[in-house]
């Protein structure tokens, strides 16, 4: 008799917090849908949630800040039990995020950190280290330029910058810096914001080649942006990939499918699947566990067509595109 109470009494927690767990309503702070890579992050957390069961509550601001105050007041307004966002820019979230933390909903940040994120309670962060991924940028252009046997001569670089005031701008073009420093034969001869989209970046290329007789190099924040280019540079009768070095940064097929065709050089890798880390954490807070107010990057890597590059200063080396192309998830 005894044994058959702890067993419905087991059954009953189980159920319980089966119940519970279904119940939840996951509110999603997302910015726009700029590139693949959004696209990408954005079908992998909305469907991780719903997957779970869980109310999905789903905003996308159209790059515009004021569209995520309001989205982040509304879901305080309508009680969600966890909030996940992703500022389009870095600064000007002090006053929302606190009315966040006063209505004490749980707050998790995805992929770009505000840069309040030390004055405000979060349960968890995970986000890309977009210094490391400018470094490597940068890194992996030194190397490959030595392996051509270019090291010597001087070279003009231009960049296509992220949307400004993100953080995934502003810490890509900080690690770039950073690194080229080192490198002075690569000059950086012009920088511009193509707002992390093809359609923003093409006539920032195109002004680019204009004004400029020579480009050797061009870097851009996010593939979609090379992939605009490559447009481009075409259309000025150049070869992409051989005439200009492309390197990008995301590592969606669609850059993989650039580099597989030539016309692009390498991608450091930026994953947008946090979608494991949401599931994951959302469980274990409902547990009770607490995490540690820390951000964490995840693993990543880079990849190129013939592989063997180093591209980070701690020696890592890149992957080629074919080997990995067919079990790429965006
Ligand atoms: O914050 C991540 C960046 O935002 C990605 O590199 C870019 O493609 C996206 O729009």
């Amino acid at each position: 008799m005894k044994k058959l109470l702890t067993i419905v009494l087991a059954l009953m927690l189980v159920l319980g917090m089966t119940v519970n767990a279904s119940a939840l309503t996951v509110a999603f702070s997302q910015i726009g849908q700029e590139s693949d890579w959004r696209t990408a992050n954005t079908d992998d957390v909305c469907g991780a949630v719903e997957a779970e069961g869980w109310t999905l509550v789903y905003d996308d601001a159209q790059q515009k800040q004021e569209n995520q105050v309001k989205a982040l007041r509304n879901f305080i307004s309508q009680g969600v039990d966890y909030i996940l966002f992703t500022g389009v820019v870095s600064s000007g979230w002090d006053e929302v995020l606190k009315e966040v933390n006063e209505a004490e909903i749980p707050l998790i940040l995805l992929d770009r950190i505000p840069d309040c994120a030390d004055q405000i309670d979060y349960v968890a962060a995970f986000g890309g280290d977009f210094v490391e991924e400018g470094r490597r940028m940068a890194y992996w252009t030194a190397n490959y330029v030595e392996k051509l046997g270019r090291s010597a001569e001087e070279l003009n670089v231009v960049i296509l910058e992220g949307t400004t005031g993100s953080d995934a701008a502003i810490g890509r073009a900080k690690g770039i810096a950073e690194v080229l420093e080192d490198y002075p034969n690569l000059k950086v001869v012009a920088s511009q914001t193509g707002n992390f989209s093809r359609a923003e970046a093409q006539p920032v290329m195109e002004s680019f080649l204009k004004s400029l007789d020579k480009i050797d190099v061009l870097l851009a924040h996010n593939d979609d942006m090379a992939l605009g280019a490559i447009e481009i540079i075409k259309n000025a009768g150049l070869v992409p990939g051989k005439d200009i070095i492309i390197v990008g940064c995301d590592a969606p097929k669609t850059a993989f499918d650039a580099i597989l065709a030539g016309e692009m050089n390498a991608t450091i890798e930026c994953t947008p699947l946090y979608s494991r880390f949401v599931v994951q954490t959302i469980k274990e807070l409902e547990e009770g566990k607490e995490f540690d107010k820390t951000v964490i990057h995840p693993e990543e890597g880079c990849f190129d067509a013939e592989g063997g590059i180093v591209y980070s200063a701690d020696g890592r080396v890149s992957e080629k595109a074919a080997d990995v192309i067919a079990d790429r998830k965006y």
